[in-house]
């Protein structure tokens, strides 16, 4: 609780954005100390993503952002894309008169992605670093240093380094001239904060109708009911600024479905993007800096590129693909996050059954492997990072991508599989949900599917069971595991052993013998035996043996640990071996009917260990106790 309200009085604190107002005069100071306070749209919000922390992959090079880190999973393609938009538009370069139109499968993270950009801003406005300044009674909060009179702006640029870019909005000019008698420097100025709620600086966009949907909603609207006091349509005081690009001015204007849209906006926003004006009534052209993210799926995408009509918009946009995720564990990530916003109270979520879940998405949306000897789930694992997967490494990877642009477009969306999982948490009297429930309601929501082909379902009901046979292995691993007092030191040994023996049979040499310590050769029983369980032939054993002393030779130098879970194939190796040596005892046990009292005590010892170290709860581990049994019953 004190932890909590700690947590509560440092975000008010830091939320506690000093408030500033002064003349344009003392902006003038601010700018001068602080250059970057003058900064445009597309700079603040590149700014502000660099702001949380960049990381660089050793591997490949490619800029990770930590912005993102925590709410988007496996979409890293298209954040580096959009980064690089920022990055050149920020520069200065042409890009930053296009829009951003990012586009992609139902539910792939795109709104996902704008609700980010949109919470940063808020966040970012607020902090020191983040200030942003505006004339103080504007009605688009503008730039104050649009009050910098064009004939002095080169010398500016020399001094100051900055570059002023935009004219004053017709009120300012107005004011300017009536109110403060043209002395630029009494003009007020204060510090704006960015919010979505109070419609300052984010403005949002969502077509209707497009009867009924005016385009006032974009570019404001001549307010009737003053044009009595004013006289004219045309007195900047009769217009209200308050449509979504007014609001939108200095930060960012989201554009949803914005090619379902009537063409009439769509003409606004090329005017806006291409020249960074608004054309609002009867005014001309106003100066406007946001930049503009809009997104929109596939068909529509499609569709408006086939127009030869849309051209000229195409030309402004910069296009960037948001496919879904193809990983397992980013997947199983998302599954997390949005099971931890809903409320299910105390039901358990066994072990593995968000992976499981992940497993079965992923799948249906990889296409399949024209490669010789490649499975779906060996490619499955593959592009989740596995190393070493029956014939295939990870430098395999490109090229079994290759050919595969679309893939990641169709498949399984993450909101359909949260659907599924919601509705097994619901059931009536549910305790807990394990992943052979969760498969069941995903496939339950297939088969009822209105949306979906009969081959589109069959399809994905193979897949359900592909991800079944995974977890038969998986579960069946974890109930051999829960026999050993302490697997991980086991296996440990085992592995630490067979390295031994491979090494000096690699240097031709003996070695002590554990027991009597006298020096014998390498012990190829064991050795065989282990490699026998992953098929490695007698005419193999040498590569292999190798290719694991390169693996632990590397390890070395990079200073990381090499234990038994460091090579996939060793690991399945080291398990079957350990599970071998005590399968009559586990089957015995677990398929026995009428248990007597020592397999009894055994059972209970393995579940206690599988709820104390795996996760499991009463009843999770009880089932899978039965259905390993199945499972081991069905053996020869
Ligand atoms: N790659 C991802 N990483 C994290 N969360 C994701 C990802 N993809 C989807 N989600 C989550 O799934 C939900 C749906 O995503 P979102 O609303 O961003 O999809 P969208 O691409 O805007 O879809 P639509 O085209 O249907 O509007 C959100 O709660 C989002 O957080
Ligand atoms: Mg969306
Ligand atoms: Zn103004
Ligand atoms: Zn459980």
């Amino acid at each position: 609780m004190n932890e909590l309200l700690d947590k509560l009085d440092s975000h008010a604190e830091s939320h506690k954005a000093e408030g500033w107002s002064g003349t344009f005069r003392d902006y003038l100071s601010i700018v001068r100390a602080n250059p970057r306070v003058g900064q445009l749209a597309h700079a603040r919000i590149y700014e502000l993503v660099r702001a949380a922390g960049v990381e660089i992959d050793p591997v490949t090079g490619v800029e990770k952002y930590l912005f993102f880190q925590k709410d988007l999973f496996g979409v890293d393609e298209a954040l580096t894309q959009i980064m690089e938009y920022f990055k050149a538009a920020s520069l200065g370069s042409d890009v930053g008169r296009r829009i951003l139109m990012i586009y992609g499968p139902p539910s792939s993270g795109k709104s996902q992605f704008v609700i980010l950009l949109k919470r940063g801003l808020e966040e970012y406005t607020r902090a020191p670093e983040g200030a942003v300044y505006a004339i103080a009674d504007c009605p688009m909060h503008e730039e104050p240093l649009h009050l910098v009179p064009h004939s002095i702006r080169p010398e500016f640029l020399s001094e100051f380094k900055i570059h002023i870019e935009g004219e004053l909005c017709p009120r300012c000019a107005m004011n300017l001239e009536n109110k403060y008698r043209n002395d630029i420097y009494s003009v007020p100025v204060k510090r704006i904060f960015f919010s979505e709620r109070e419609r300052m600086g984010i403005g949002t966009f969502v077509p209707a109708d497009p009867k009924s949907q005016d385009i006032t909603e974009l570019v404001g609207s001549i307010d009737l009911s003053t044009i009595g006091e004013y006289g004219a349509e045309s007195d900047p005081r009769a217009y209200r600024f308050d449509g979504e690009l007014n609001v939108a001015n200095r930060g960012l204007m989201e554009f949803i479905e914005m090619l379902k849209a009537d063409e009439r906006f769509l003409y606004v926003l090329l005017t806006l993007s291409q020249e960074k004006n608004i054309k609002t009534g009867r005014f001309p052209l106003i100066y406007a800096d946001e930049v503009v993210v809009a997104h929109t799926n596939e068909t529509e995408f499609n569709a408006f590129m086939a127009d030869k009509k849309s051209e000229a918009l195409q030309d402004r946009m910069i296009v960037v693909r948001m496919p879904y995720n193809l990983r397992v564990s980013a997947e199983q990530k998302i599954y997390d996050k949005l099971l931890r916003q809903s409320k299910f109270g105390n039901i358990h979520v066994a072990p593995h059954t968000l992976e499981l879940a992940s497993m079965f998405a992923v799948l249906t949306r990889l296409e399949e492997p024209k490669i010789k000897g490649l499975t779906l789930i060996k490619k499955m694992r593959l592009y989740d990072g596995a190393e070493d997967v029956e014939g295939f490494r990870q430098k395999d990877v490109k090229q079994i991508k290759e050919g595969t642009e679309r893939e990641g477009m169709d498949g399984i969306s993450p909101r359909f599989v949260i659907n599924r999982i919601s509705a097994a948490f619901t059931r009536p009297g549910a305790k807990c949900v394990n992943p052979i429930d969760a498969l069941r309601s995903i496939r339950e929501g297939i088969e009822g599917h209105s949306g979906m082909t009969k081959e589109q379902k069959e399809r994905y009901i193979n897949l359900i069971a592909d991800a079944r046979k995974e977890y038969d292995e998986i579960a069946r691993t974890d109930v051999q595991k829960a026999f050993f007092v302490s697997f991980e030191n086991e296996a440990q040994a085992l592995l630490d052993n067979y390295l031994d023996n491979v090494e000096a049979y690699l240097d031709d040499r003996k070695l002590p013998d554990p027991v009597t310590g006298e020096e014998v050769p390498p012990n190829e029983k064991l050795m065989r035996s282990i490699e026998d369980k992953v098929k490695v032939s007698e005419s193999g054993k040498d590569a292999f043996r190798n290719e694991i002393f390169r693996k632990v030779a590397m390890a070395q130098r990079r200073s990381e640990r090499f234990d038994y879970r460091t090579h996939d194939k060793l690991r399945e190796a080291i398990e079957k071996q350990l599970f071998d040596e005590r399968r009559d005892t586990i089957k015995l046990t677990v398929s026995t009917r009428n248990p007597d009292p020592e397999q009894l005590r055994k059972i209970n010892e393995v579940v206690n260990t599988l709820i104390e170290r795996e996760g499991y709860c009463s009843e999770c581990s009880n089932e899978l106790l039965k259905y390993v049994s199945s499972l081991l019953a069905r053996e020869k």
